[in-house]
């Protein structure tokens, strides 16, 4: 069975398409390499054994991705592609409407014509609005993003919506992530941001690697244990997980369903700080400077559709996510800038 992976280059992507590889099944993958590289579907190639069909394609490119569906016999598409940062959404509204929502309609499109209508989408917890409650955020809180990147996501979640109600052949997952973190434990492949990192995990791992200076902690007066925000932190390995199961479900079901990905615990910033110098070795300097601005205090998941109707559990905790991230980060501490891999897999 043949599965076509947006943004498979990327950071979720690429730890998916090697459990998809590791699982049986044959992956293409679409990136226009945007905010990726390609050594990392070199490095999901020697990890599994098998190759990925890779297409430097961009999704806005709709014969391109027409050639893609006639050369292969797409069963369902899992679908990352898109642009993810909050901040430049913010200034660049245009362009993440463009990319993220323009895409997915030329990709649907594409699917249509060739009959293919089984996908799994990369929603995100940031489609819910923001909450003082502290409690555990389950699949029918209200909606209700804050930025454009956000908008982008709910947006896609109604075209999809829309689709399957015009159609209900469709089948259709909406995958809500948390915040995915870590890497595979081989080292290999990991989160590889360009420039200065807008997450934590990254952004803990270049000060233990001696590239940035000290964290900084944005406010210890949230409502919380130790006063500084609460997250459900995910395994990317994971969550990627997740996506076969989601497959399975698109593949035997039809309709439309919306479902968290993350563990249903939350830790703050300073646990993970203290988890991820047990992990290291190294002490993490930090400053607790003023609260970012659009940040709330606690986001975590309640997981428990996921686990009921697809048989998902994340069961990797933060000494797993932090390890895993700290090995990706010593065997890689430019990212996959300074590889010498080949690029042979460019069609
Ligand atoms: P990523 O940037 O590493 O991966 C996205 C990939 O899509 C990149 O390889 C990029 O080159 C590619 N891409 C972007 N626009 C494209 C286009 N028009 N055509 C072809 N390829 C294109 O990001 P990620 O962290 O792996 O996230 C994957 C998906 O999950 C995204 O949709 C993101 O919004 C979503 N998500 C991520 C997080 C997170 O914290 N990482 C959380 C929730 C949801
Ligand atoms: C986590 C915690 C910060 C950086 C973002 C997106 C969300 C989703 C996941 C895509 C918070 C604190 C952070 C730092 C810090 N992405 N922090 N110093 O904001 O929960 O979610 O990524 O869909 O849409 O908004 O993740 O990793 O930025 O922050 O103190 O340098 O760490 O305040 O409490 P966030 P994050």
């Amino acid at each position: 069975m043949a599965i076509l992976v947006t943004g498979g280059a990327g950071y979720i992507g690429s730890h998916t398409c090697l459990e998809l590889l590791n699982s049986g099944y044959e992956v293409v993958v679409v990136d226009n390499l945007s905010n990726s590289n390609v050594v990392a579907l070199e490095r999901v190639h020697k990890l599994a054994g098998k190759p990925v069909t890779f297409y430097e394609v961009d999704l806005l490119d709709k014969e391109g991705l027409e050639a893609v569906f006639s050369e292969n016999k797409i069963d369902a598409v899992i679908h990352f592609a898109g642009y993810k940062a909050v901040g430049e959404s913010v200034e660049i509204p245009l362009n993440y409407y463009q990319n993220n929502i323009t895409g997915t309609l030329i990709l649907c499109q594409v699917m249509q014509a060739f009959n293919v209508k089984k996908i799994v989408f990369s929603s995100s917890a940031t489609v819910y609005a923001p909450t003082a409650s502290g409690e555990a955020i389950s699949e029918d809180f209200p909606l209700g993003a804050t930025n454009p990147y956000g908008r982008t996501k709910l947006m896609i979640e109604e075209i999809l919506r829309d689709l399957y109600v015009s159609d209900n052949s469709w089948s259709i997952s909406l995958l809500r992530y948390f915040n995915p973190v870590g890497s595979h434990e081989s080292g290999q492949i990991g989160e590889d941001p360009s420039g200065i990192p807008n997450n934590l995990t990254p952004y803990i791992t270049q000060v233990a690697v001696g590239k940035l200076k000290q964290l900084r902690v944005f406010g210890d007066d949230y409502p919380t244990s130790d006063g500084t925000g609460i997250r459900d932190y995910i395994h990317v390995v994971d969550l990627a997980l997740g996506h076969l199961k989601a497959i399975d479900k698109v593949m035997t079901t039809a309709g439309v369903e919306a479902y968290n990905l993350g563990t249903g615990k939350g830790y703050s910033v300073l646990e993970m700080i203290h988890a991820f110098e047990q992990a290291s070795g190294r002490s993490i300097p930090y400053a607790i400077i003023d609260r970012r601005p659009g940040d709330i205090a606690i986001c975590y998941s309640d997981a428990s559709k996921a686990k009921q109707e697809l048989g998902w559990v994340a069961e990797r905790g933060i000494d797993e996510m932090c390890a895993d991230a700290w090995r990706w980060q010593l065997n890689n501490p430019n990212g996959y800038e300074a590889s010498e891999e080949s690029m042979s897999i460019v069609k």
